[in-house]
């Protein structure tokens, strides 16, 4: 066993052994280094908008007439809107984003929310910041980037689908409008120039994304005939699932908004003559009647619906959800299979969808919400993909018909581009 030349090839093979931990250790450092550089040049960006830090606010504009429309918010102060003017190519082109918030189901929560930005425009922020889908900047944004952006401001706590009929009469000050405000704010940007536009994308996040389901056929309707006209849903397909101790805590809640605010009367005739009318405000039955192309952008494990769908408080006396619910990285072997369960659950519901010819998707394996609004996750380098495309560009080569798009990432824990939520750092 002298052999030199053996013992050589074994010490190569020691030397190397720990020089690969090194390099690995180096890479992983340099790696690290460039990760934390891009992670916060995109925040900086993310901040900053573009070139110009100023360019990327874009101030609040009160709706006209609101109050003379009866388009008010929940504590009657007008609803509001940021524009942002498109430029060259852009000009004739329009992407609309609905805000989210959740919804109000009670008296008691309508009358809280409306003390908020999410109530009432006294609250609002007056000038926000345009990211992601929203942002002017090529970078961030290489397909709508110089179009015209339209934020619409969310305060009806309703999905815009409330009506006044179901108002109540006794000194309660709260209005039921988010039906009479879309249809003022939709009446206002075609009279500044949508009646015009040759493409037209309506989007919105979570309950914002389910606005864009309700009124993606009715949207259509005011639009040219032969303009380009898309919705895309981002983290808005609900779920209507049981939650962990075998309760229907959203259909419950569903049902609740519905009634309050008399939401039946904004949903698809052709679905409410078929089930009761909170079913008809679940994205699976929304999609099953809408004729406009829709696309979907959803986290098979959403935060949200994890937290209030799958295993809402109520459904979890002894907290042993909690620190999965805060941190996908948390949860333990049987917590991790009834997401998996969830995921299925979603990917069941989807099942209809994925035939449609004209629709698109992105379902990723990520415990994420929204992910159009910001720079990070809607395109940049260190992006979520699914076949190493942005959503950003996923959903372009979906809108601009330039490929079939229909994107179901592998189950978690397989995509490490997944930018999965931390909320435990309070803890
Ligand atoms: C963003 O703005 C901050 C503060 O105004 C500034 O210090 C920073 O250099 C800006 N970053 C970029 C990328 O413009
Ligand atoms: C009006 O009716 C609602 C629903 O029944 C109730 O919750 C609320 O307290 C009432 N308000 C007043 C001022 O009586
Ligand atoms: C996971 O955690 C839950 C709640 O703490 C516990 O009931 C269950 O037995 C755990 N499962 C495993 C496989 O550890
Ligand atoms: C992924 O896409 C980027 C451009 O977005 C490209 O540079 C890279 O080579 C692609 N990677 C693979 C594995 O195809």
């Amino acid at each position: 066993m002298a052999n030199p030349r053996l013992r050589g090839f074994f010490w190569w093979k020691r030397w190397a052994k720990t020089n690969w931990i090194i390099l690995v250790a180096g890479f992983t450092i340099i790696l690290l280094a460039l990760t934390v550089t891009i992670d916060s040049w995109s925040k900086e960006s993310d901040l900053n908008g573009s070139l110009d830090p100023k360019t990327s606010l874009v101030d609040l504009t009160l709706l006209r007439n609101a109050k003379d429309r009866g388009a008010v918010c929940l504590d009657g102060s007008a609803p509001g809107y940021h524009l942002r003017k498109g430029f060259g190519s852009g000009t004739n082109n329009w992407l609309l984003h609905i805000e989210g918030g959740g919804w109000c189901d009670t008296v008691a929560s309508c009358s809280s929310r409306k003390r908020t930005a999410l109530g009432s425009s006294l609250y609002m922020d007056h000038r926000i910041p345009f990211l992601g889908i929203l942002s002017h900047d090529p970078l961030q944004n290489p397909d709508f980037f110089n179009w015209n952006k339209v934020k619409i401001r969310y305060c009806d706590g309703a999905s815009f689908s409330g009506n006044p009929e179901s108002e109540l009469k006794n000194g309660t000050e709260l209005f039921f409008r988010g039906q009479i405000i879309w249809e003022a704010i939709m009446d206002e940007l075609l009279s500044v120039g949508m009646a015009n536009a040759r493409q037209v994308l309506l989007s919105g996040c979570s309950a914002g994304g389910l606005a864009t389901l309700l009124h993606c056929d009715d949207f259509r309707k005011i639009l040219l005939k032969d303009a380009r006209v898309k919705c895309l849903a981002d983290a808005g397909f609900f779920l209507n699932e049981k939650d962990v101790s075998g309760n229907h805590a959203m259909h419950s809640f569903y049902r609740d908004v519905v009634r309050l605010q008399g939401v039946a009367k904004s949903l698809q005739r052709a679905c409410v003559s078929r089930m009761e009318p909170f079913q008809c405000f679940f994205p699976q039955e929304i999609v099953k009647n809408t004729k406009t192309p829709v696309f979907l952008v959803n986290p098979a494990y959403d935060f949200w619906q994890i937290q209030h769908i799958l295993a809402p408080d109520a459904s979890d006396p002894y907290n042993n959800w909690r620190k999965c619910k805060l941190n996908i990285n948390n949860c333990n072997a049987s917590q991790i299979e009834i997401l998996q369960g969830f995921r299925n659950s979603m990917l069941k519901s989807l099942h209809e969808f994925q035939q449609n010819k004209d629709g698109g998707m992105f379902i990723n394996s990520c415990f994420a919400h929204c992910q159009t609004w910001m720079a990070s996750t809607w395109h940049s380098p260190s992006s979520p993909r699914i076949n190493n495309k942005t959503i950003a560009e996923s959903v372009a080569d979906w809108y601009f018909d330039r490929k079939v798009v229909k994107e179901i990432d592998c189950p978690y824990p397989c995509n490490p581009t997944c930018h999965n939520m931390d909320f435990s750092g309070g803890l």
